[in-house]
């Protein structure tokens, strides 16, 4: 079975980066096809060469926010993760599907697991809210409740990155909102997903193979340069 895996990015000085050292993570990965969703109005030339040079087979899709998110920045991802559903309906039959943000951290074994999904499977993100870790609470292998720091009345409190989806499961009714904090639940919500469907990986969650990680953000150095007086410049040893 292929594997789906869907990544929302917008640029940023922390962008290329981010994009390559996933790359090389998806590299290792088999029977991958890598969506990329550019939140820009056209796909980025920078996105198109790391997605060319991975060898990965890929789709491109620039899918912007709407305006009216433009200056809050919230909900992230949501555009362009919609437009790649409606590629994955109109393209793919079968297959997983996985939502794997640009900033994360993958263990290559969350691959192999997430590749058996039979509807919605689910496990542990590392690294996330006040608790570190988000995860299923799993009895007797079934799940029965959830440890999430930020239970925000959801259903399925889960981070995007804590759950994969069998594409055949994948209603025509699959939506996403632009609801800050809940786009995992609302979407898990809108395939009809019950409790007792889901199957919990990574040894009943009791182990991490994905992190939320998060970059620092880059800060501009105050230092004024001044090109045409580049021999006033501090040279090594005035620091
Ligand atoms: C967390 C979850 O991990 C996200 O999957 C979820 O979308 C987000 O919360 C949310 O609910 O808003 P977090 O680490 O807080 O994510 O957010 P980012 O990593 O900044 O953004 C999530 C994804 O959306 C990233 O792949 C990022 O590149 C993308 N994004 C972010 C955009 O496409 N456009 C933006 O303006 C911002
Ligand atoms: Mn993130």
């Amino acid at each position: 079975k292929m594997i789906y895996f869907v990544t929302p990015t917008y640029p940023r000085p922390e962008q290329v980066p981010e994009l390559t050292r996933l790359a090389h993570t998806l590299m290792h990965v088999p029977r991958l096809h890598w969506i990329i969703a550019d939140d820009q109005p056209a796909c980025s030339d920078i996105v198109s060469d790391i997605l060319r040079r991975s060898g990965l087979p890929y789709t491109h899709i620039s899918s912007p926010k709407p305006y009216i998110y433009k200056e809050s920045n919230i909900p992230r991802g949501v555009a362009n993760r919609r437009a790649s559903l409606t590629w994955l309906r109109d393209n793919v039959h079968e297959g997983v599907l996985y939502f794997g943000d640009d900033d994360n951290t993958v263990d290559l074994q969350l691959f192999d697991e997430i590749r058996q999904t039979k509807k919605v499977s689910m496990f542990p993100v590392g690294l996330i809210g006040t608790y570190g870790v988000s995860t299923p609470v799993v009895k007797d292998g079934k799940v029965v409740a959830f440890f999430d720091s930020w239970p925000g009345s959801r259903t399925f409190p889960v981070d995007m990155a804590g759950f994969a989806v069998n594409i055949e499961f994948l209603k025509p009714s699959a939506s996403m909102p632009y609801i800050a904090g809940h786009e995992e639940d609302r979407f898990l919500v809108s395939l009809g997903l019950k409790l007792d469907e889901i199957e919990p990986l990574a040894a009943n969650c009791s182990k991490v193979l994905v992190w939320h990680t998060k970059t620092a953000k880059y800060k501009k150095p105050s230092l004024k340069i001044n090109l045409e007086k580049i021999d006033d410049l501090p040279k090594y040893g005035d620091f």
